[in-house]
């Protein structure tokens, strides 16, 4: 059972190339299905390969235009975009959890979320300024503008469907880019209906375009991209190894590039802390979006003295959360996006057991294997993890709160920056001096420090190491659209 939408126009179930809205060349089409019934509600084009290089022409062909659009007038539509998005909350967050499976508070949520990247890319557009440059020698004038790179091919992930398309492409449009998009296959309704919107809001055709695709497609809408020197930039969240490929496959075009990766994130409490805090820290990190996120913490530390104290009270919130498909609305946790996930987390849980960890709470699957749709997984804590146990070593995507013991600072600083990703890290402390060591030494792109939520538009979100590299949000997210260019004027003396 899915939602009804009040508004039938948020789903226009086809592509938007250059303005209009068009299906697949060749009118293939795929299926889009709810996660917690495996009912298949709608159907958007497959596209290919010659649905790839209209978008692109068009993206292209707007460029022209939309860079010298003054940015106080791009500023006006992205701001319009954001306004539309908000009134539009009701719908967009069925959309959201119909598609992507997470409860309804949190699809509004993520509707506002990804409005207010909306909001604050119109208001950055504006402030886009350049600088003046003291000159080394008499008769000259030094200046250095930012200009917009040029087309941009955006590919979102399916965990946040709103959010991330905001982040990416409200950016690029204040920035004067124009854009092709490809979302995440699991998620394309809300991706299509955010674009509808864009369009009301007077972004002009071709300078946002879409396309969707099936896994089995989607590589090749991707290619076409990857190959042509006329997309300047990718940007693009999903796991490390799509990452790699794109940046090795765009190294000939040498396009920029913002890569938001995987993460394995600690979260480390210490004796000095405020332990519940640090439960409610670990409650809204954790289980957030049923732990599909990528910032969310996969590797729990605590220290000795506090170890029982803290596990027996995660527990007990853990063990209450509410399981159940997003129309529920006692529901705190949905279903999992696919049958892959939920085998994902399966096969760490029980890796963990038979390597030695303990099941406080949770620790199953609470739907028959095999099934399609109602993906759901048990809230679940483990205890006596180690290093060597796959939920430790690989970004589980799940409700799994795996909890390692730990004695000494130092031990937990090595062992939380002891994995190839860096994108997170939390840890609650009321030492200061501690505070600022870690705060030095953990190697993580965002550092959460006695706090869980630490996601906003105004702050950049990125990593270091395999997590990637680029920033999304703040004023550090509208920079990645932009290159500078140096004016040199002689002879002015
Ligand atoms: C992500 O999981 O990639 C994004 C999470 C967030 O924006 O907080």
């Amino acid at each position: 059972m899915h939602f009804t939408f009040q508004n039938s126009e948020l789903l226009p179930g086809l592509n938007c190339i250059d303005g209009r809205w068009v299906a697949a060349h060749d009118e293939r089409l795929f299926p889009v299905s709810d996660p917690a019934t495996g009912e298949v509600f709608a159907q958007v084009p497959d596209s290919g390969a010659a649905d790839a290089r209209a978008a692109l022409q068009a993206a292209h062909a707007a460029f022209k235009t939309w860079r010298k659009v003054p940015a106080k007038q791009r500023a006006q539509i992205i701001k319009r975009w954001n306004d539309l998005i908000v009134a539009q909350i009701e719908d967009l967050g069925r959309l959201i959890s119909s598609e992507q499976g997470k409860p309804l508070a949190e699809g509004k949520g993520e509707v506002l979320y990804a409005a207010s990247y909306v909001e604050w890319f119109a208001e950055e557009a504006t402030r886009a300024d350049g600088q003046i440059i003291p000159a080394p020698v008499p008769g000259r004038r030094m200046f250095a503008l930012r200009e917009p790179v040029g087309v941009i091919a955006a590919v979102t992930p399916w965990n946040f469907p709103a959010a991330m398309i905001a982040r990416k492409i409200a950016p690029a449009l204040a920035a004067g880019c124009t854009v092709v998009c490809k979302p995440a296959e699991d998620t394309p309704l809300t991706s299509l209906a955010l674009v509808k919107l864009a369009e009301q809001a007077g972004v002009p055709p071709g300078v946002l375009n879409i396309v969707t695709a099936s896994r089995e497609r989607a590589g090749e809408v991707v290619d076409v991209w990857l190959d042509d020197a006329r997309v300047r930039k990718i940007t693009f969240t999903g796991s490390t190894p799509v990452g790699k490929h794109l940046a090795r496959r765009s190294a000939d075009t040498l396009k920029k590039l913002s890569l938001e990766l995987g993460g394995n994130a600690p979260f480390i409490v210490f004796d000095d802390a405020d332990i519940d805090a640090a439960v409610d820290g670990l409650m809204s990190a954790k289980f957030r979006n049923g732990g599909q996120t990528c910032v969310c913490p996969n590797r729990i530390y605590v220290q000795d003295a506090v170890h029982d104290e803290f596990v027996q009270k995660l527990a007990a919130r853990v063990g209450a959360l509410v399981v159940g498909p997003a129309t529920d609305p006692a529901s705190q946790i949905g279903p999992m996006i696919n049958a892959r996930a939920v085998d994902k987390i399966e096969r760490h849980v029980q890796d963990a057991v038979k390597r030695g960890a303990r099941v406080v709470v949770g620790g199953k699957r609470l739907s028959p294997e095999g099934k399609a749709g109602a993906y759901y997984y048990a809230p679940t804590v483990l205890t006596h993890v180690d290093a060597a146990m796959q939920c430790s070593c690989e970004e589980t995507f799940g409700p799994i709160a795996p909890v390692t013991r730990f004695s000494s600072e130092a031990d937990v600083i090595a062992a939380a920056n002891a994995t190839p990703f860096g994108l997170a890290a939390y840890f609650y402390s009321r030492d200061v001096r501690r505070i600022w060591r870690l705060a030095d030494e953990l190697e993580s792109g965002i550092v959460g420090i006695n706090e869980g939520a630490v996601a906003a538009e105004a702050a950049p979100f990125g990593g270091v190491k395999d997590s990637g590299y680029g920033r999304e949000g703040s004023t550090h997210g509208l920079q990645e659209y932009m290159h500078i260019k140096y004016l040199c004027q002689g002879q002015l003396d």
